[in-house]
């Protein structure tokens, strides 16, 4: 499988922990090995990471950085394909395959609104419907088709717990 990483770009902490917090989960659960956050550093969300990674399990890291440029230039340079969600993009459906066949992929998702020269460093800017909608919805759409769903088999390591999945009610047991 490709190595992910997402960047969220313009997050305002406060107004956007919740938010944030919610794509820093998607990022985790739909196979993401990081995100990157750019804007103030908001130790909620980190904790609120720390405490789901520990108890689920994986190795999922959360960044801060205060400017996106650098940040996105050194992935480029590392070999990271910038894939852009935008809702002015190409469809996703005309380039989830092409895209899913990188090794290393960076998808950067917005908050308010995106600089031009995010659209200008992308290799890809992708819309998820051209209808305006969230963040969270696009970038769960977009991990799902560029992993070809295989997202939805992964297991995590080290987890304290884990769910039996049940018809109804419900059912965790302890791993450690
Ligand atoms: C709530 S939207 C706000 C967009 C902002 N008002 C602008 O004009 O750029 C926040 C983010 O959700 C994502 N998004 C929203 N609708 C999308 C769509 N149809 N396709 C892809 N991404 C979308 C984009 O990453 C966008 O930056």
């Amino acid at each position: 499988m490709s190595e992910i990483i997402v960047f969220r770009y313009g997050h305002r902490d406060v107004r956007d922990y919740r938010v944030t917090s919610h794509c820093a989960l998607v990022s985790r659960a739909f196979g993401a090995t990081s995100i990157i956050i750019c804007g103030n550093k908001d130790e909620k969300v980190t904790n609120t990471l720390k405490g789901v990674t520990k108890r689920w399990g994986g190795k999922f890291k959360v960044k801060f950085v205060k400017t996106w440029e650098k940040e996105l230039a050194n992935l480029k340079k590392k070999g990271f394909v910038l894939v852009h969600l935008t809702m002015y993009g190409e469809m996703i459906q005309n380039v989830d395959k092409k895209i899913g066949k990188n090794d290393k992929i960076c998808i950067i998702i917005g908050s308010r609104k995106v600089e031009s020269g995010i659209y200008e460093i992308s290799d890809y800017n992708v819309s998820v419907t051209n209808q305006p909608h969230s963040e969270i919805a696009a970038l769960s759409v977009c991990l799902d088709r560029i992993q070809n769903g295989n997202e939805l088999k992964l297991e995590f390591s080290g987890a304290e717990r884990k769910i039996i999945p049940k018809k109804q009610g419900k059912e965790v047991i302890p791993l450690k």
